[in-house]
């Protein structure tokens, strides 16, 4: 038999910045322009081959609403990666994808892989002067070293990226 690596994902970041996207755009490879809250949490699975192994995901993604934020522990706590995303025309949701990080950091420890993601940038790629991007790149950069993030700018609706987020956690999370 083929070698399965799972590995176990979670998505945080505040309600609407599009995490449900980014997964039924990785999954699906679809995208809608109106979707629904999540409830609670989503669970779905995708597996991928590279260099000859099946890497399985099963992906947690969890409900940005504030009223959902107790439950996330038991989302992340047995996750081996998360990503953490923001919406790059919202500076609000840059700092609530910050104090994820953190909580991932103090609560699960610094073995968990992170991405931090800046998601919706299809909403720049016409603005030449960058005048909708919220976070401009050092404050991001900041971030990153500081907590030792990956970073990728992606969006659901165009599929920029996506793929690449899920390859890079299953080259940087280690086998058992
Ligand atoms: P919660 O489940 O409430 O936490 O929200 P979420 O983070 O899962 O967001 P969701 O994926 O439901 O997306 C919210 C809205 O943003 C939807 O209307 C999506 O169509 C839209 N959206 C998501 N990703 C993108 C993107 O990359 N670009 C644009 N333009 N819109 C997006
Ligand atoms: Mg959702």
């Amino acid at each position: 038999a083929i070698p399965t690596l799972t590995i176990k994902v979670v998505l945080l970041g505040e309600s609407a910045v599009g995490k449900s996207s980014i997964v039924l755009r990785f999954v699906s490879d679809d995208f809608k322009e109106s979707k629904e809250p999540t409830i609670g949490a989503a669970f779905l699975t995708k597996r991928i081959t590279r260099d000859g192994k099946v890497i399985k995901f099963e992906i947690w993604d969890t409900a940005g609403q504030e009223r959902f934020a107790p439950l996330a522990p038991m989302y992340y706590r047995n996750a081996q990666a998360a990503l953490v995303v923001f919406d790059v025309t919202n500076e609000g949701s840059f700092y609530k994808a910050q104090n994820w990080v953190e909580e991932l950091h103090e609560k699960v420890g610094h073995d968990i892989v992170i991405a931090l993601v800046g998601n919706k940038m299809d909403l720049l790629n016409n603005d030449d002067e960058n005048e909708n991007r919220a976070m401009k790149a050092p404050a991001v950069q900041n971030l990153c070293e500081r907590e030792n993030l990956l970073y990728f700018e992606a969006s659901a609706k165009t599929g920029e990226n996506i793929y690449q987020i899920f390859q890079t956690l299953g080259e940087k999370v280690p086998c058992p």
